[in-house]
């Protein structure tokens, strides 16, 4: 035994054991079918500059799992005991093997001083010209046009010397054609409502639902009277922290938040200016007004629906807002363009580096799961997993095309084999985030559907990430329920989502100085996010640790705390979808937040 070791380092310094793995052959790692909506236009300018990520293999990930459910799990005596950074990045560090060997390999493409390391070391990132990279992964790019002109540099194929592919996950951007673009987001505007009078504010407190809620223009005071959180007093701002991750081009324009706050919630006026921008990779935090083709875009749309729910609900919580860019529509005969364009990662990964981590993320951007290979999904997922770990709820919003994809008018057709399937939705789909639906009607609530724009709240199952055991016992039941209905057209092993829900139609608005109206999950994951501010708040006010990853205790104890909602369904896919019914569903998960139900579900 000793003499074997012994043997391998006398090898190792004389560089014996390190040549013959060096010039291992390039096999494939990675294929990814181009999704149907991009045409390939022309081979990629060698020129063009890309940004590159390579993802390492995190030595301990299980291990970091199931603190993370030891921790988020109301029954375990670690509940409430978040991780530190410091103890998440010696669980998720790279082995040295790993790191040895990567560096090796790149070390003879890239100049060392030129690449950049993740504090733990498990993202190594480098930026290189189109040619070189397509040496380094043995592949070729290509500039593909999506259907609304925009263009994208990715291969759809990759390949890795043969002894690294225990060692990366994966390397991006390659087969990537994940875009957190306009139609990504997850709002619809409702047709004909611009420019309609804003409703007066109608004094703190104007009575219950009936007195306060117009279904035909949703405010800020209808919300907090129908969750039950109009009467709460934040003690805990400061320490307490709701955070908004706007991408590629959105914005968070002050005047129009301060027009909606005074006039849907004056005492929260001051929010407009107090709110913090943080601009990652180039993100816009821009207040310049917005340019003809920022307005014939709606640019600023989402942003303005997000930050004017959040603040509107959750306010003096402060408000943290991340602008993540990356996405100058990439035209290939510019002088240098750069071409970087993963999102979700460039943001998380920042967040991760920050030592104060707001307790509550709203996210109102998704992806259909397979236009996202599932390397770059389980990269990007396990990175949620590490927040999640620190103490952190994160929100996404679960679609506005019911069980179709993205969005309304989805062509339902999987990639894998061009059948008609639903279209799950991915971040939705990762196990540890937490995925928002969205309801309508006031008495009750029912799943959200809009006749006006079809918006449909959205729901499914993944066809990447198992069922994790948290939800396996509603699921079944759910199952049970529902029968063979749509079984050929979705997985029922996967991830199931949404988790729970909140109103999502006919919210008021301003933006470009007017008032509209939008529907969608991206309306329900503010108001959300707002809420759980509000419950960490109380917890912190009472030295208690802050909710962080919910879905353990959601499925668990929480789940008393929603009101459950048993009517409508995901339509989508020229069906009626998922039905909502008794406890949790694929469309609304368990219903919709009672604030002071929550307060006793956490004990206070
Ligand atoms: C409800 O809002 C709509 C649109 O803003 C408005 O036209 C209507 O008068 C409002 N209804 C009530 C009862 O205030
Ligand atoms: C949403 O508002 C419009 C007016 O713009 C109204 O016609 C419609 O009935 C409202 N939707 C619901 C569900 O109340
Ligand atoms: C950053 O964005 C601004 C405007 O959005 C643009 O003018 C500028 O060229 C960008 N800078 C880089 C380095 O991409
Ligand atoms: C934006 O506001 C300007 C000034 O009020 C107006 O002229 C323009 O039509 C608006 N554009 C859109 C898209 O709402
Ligand atoms: C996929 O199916 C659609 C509709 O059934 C058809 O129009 C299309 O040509 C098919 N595409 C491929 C690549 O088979
Ligand atoms: C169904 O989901 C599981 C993960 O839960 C996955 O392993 C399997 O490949 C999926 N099936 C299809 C047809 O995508
Ligand atoms: C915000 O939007 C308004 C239009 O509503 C525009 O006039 C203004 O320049 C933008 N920026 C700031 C800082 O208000
Ligand atoms: C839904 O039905 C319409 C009309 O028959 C058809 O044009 C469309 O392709 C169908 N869509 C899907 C997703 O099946």
């Amino acid at each position: 035994m000793r003499s074997t070791i012994v043997f391998a380092m006398a090898a190792t310094l004389l560089g014996l054991v390190k040549a013959s793995p060096l010039q291992s052959r390039y096999v494939v790692k990675e294929t990814h079918r181009v999704p149907r909506e991009f045409t390939r236009e022309s081979d990629a300018p060698g020129h063009a500059l890309m940004r590159v990520s390579v993802a390492l293999k995190q030595s301990r990930f299980e291990e970091l799992e199931r603190h993370l459910y030891e921790i988020s799990d109301p029954d375990h005596a670690r509940y409430g005991q978040h991780l530190s950074t410091s103890e998440i990045h010696s669980l998720v560090a790279p082995s040295a093997e790993s790191q040895d060997l990567v560096r090796a390999w790149l070390e003879e493409h890239v100049h060392p001083s030129t690449i950049s390391s993740s504090p733990a070391g498990d993202f190594l990132t480098f930026t290189l010209p189109v040619s070189s990279i397509e040496k380094l992964l043995d592949t070729k790019y290509s500039v593909y046009r999506h259907e609304d002109g925009s263009k994208l540099i990715r291969t759809d194929e990759w390949k890795l010397p043969l002894h690294l592919h225990e060692h990366v996950r994966t390397v991006q951007p390659t087969t990537s054609f994940i875009r957190a673009r306009p139609q990504s987001k997850t709002f619809l505007n409702v047709p004909g409502s611009v420019g309609c009078r804003p409703e007066p504010y109608k004094g703190p407190s104007g009575g219950g639902v009936d007195q306060v809620c117009n279904a035909s223009a949703v405010t800020p005071l209808c919300l907090r009277t129908l969750y039950g959180t109009v009467n709460y007093k934040p003690r805990a701002a400061g320490r307490n922290q709701i955070g908004l991750a706007n991408y590629l081009g959105e914005l968070n324009n002050r005047s129009d938040t301060a027009i909606y706050l005074s006039t849907y919630r004056p005492d929260a006026v001051k929010g407009a200016q107090e709110f913090r921008q943080i601009s990652i990779a180039n993100g816009s935090i821009s207040q310049a007004p917005n340019t003809p083709a920022q307005l014939r875009a709606g640019t600023g749309i989402e942003g303005a629906l997000d930050v004017e729910t959040m603040i509107g609900i959750s306010y003096p919580t402060p408000l943290l807002a991340w602008a993540t860019g990356g996405d100058p529509p990439f035209t290939p005969d510019a002088d240098n363009p750069t071409v970087d364009n993963e999102p979700y990662l460039t943001w998380v990964n920042y967040v991760l580096e920050q030592d104060f981590v707001p307790q509550v993320i709203s996210n109102s951007y998704e992806d259909n799961e397979q236009t996202v290979p599932h390397s770059y999904a389980s990269v990007v997922c396990q990175q949620f997993a590490q927040l999640s770990a620190r103490g952190v709820s994160i929100l996404f919003g679960s679609g506005d095309g019911g069980v179709g994809g993205v969005q309304p008018g989805g062509s339902c057709l999987s990639n894998v084999n061009n059948r008609t399937a639903f279209i799950p939705l991915f971040p939705s789909t990762c196990p540890y985030i937490t995925s928002v639906g969205a309801t309508v009607g006031f008495k009750p609530e029912v799943a959200a559907y809009d006749p006006k724009n079809k918006f449909a709240s959205g729901g499914g199952f993944s066809n990447y990430f198992p069922q994790p055991k948290y939800q396996r016992e509603a699921v079944e039941e759910y199952l049970d329920t529902i029968g063979d209905q749509f079984s050929r057209l979705y997985n029922k092993s996967g991830r199931a989502y949404p988790d729970l829900a909140a109103y999502g139609v006919n919210y008021t608005i301003i933006w470009n100085g007017t008032l509209r109206l939008v529907d969608g999950t991206s309306a329900s994951t503010p108001a959300m996010a707002g809420i759980f501010a509000l419950l960490n708040d109380a917890l912190i006010s009472h030295g208690r640790p802050t909710l962080g990853f919910l879905n353990p205790w959601l499925y668990k104890k929480g789940r008393k705390a929603f009101t459950d909602v048993t009517s409508g369904s995901a339509i989508g896919c020229n069906t009626s979808g998922f039905p909502a019914t008794e406890g949790w569903d694929a469309v609304t998960g368990f219903g919709t937040p009672r604030f002071d139900k929550l307060l006793k579900a956490v004990g206070l």
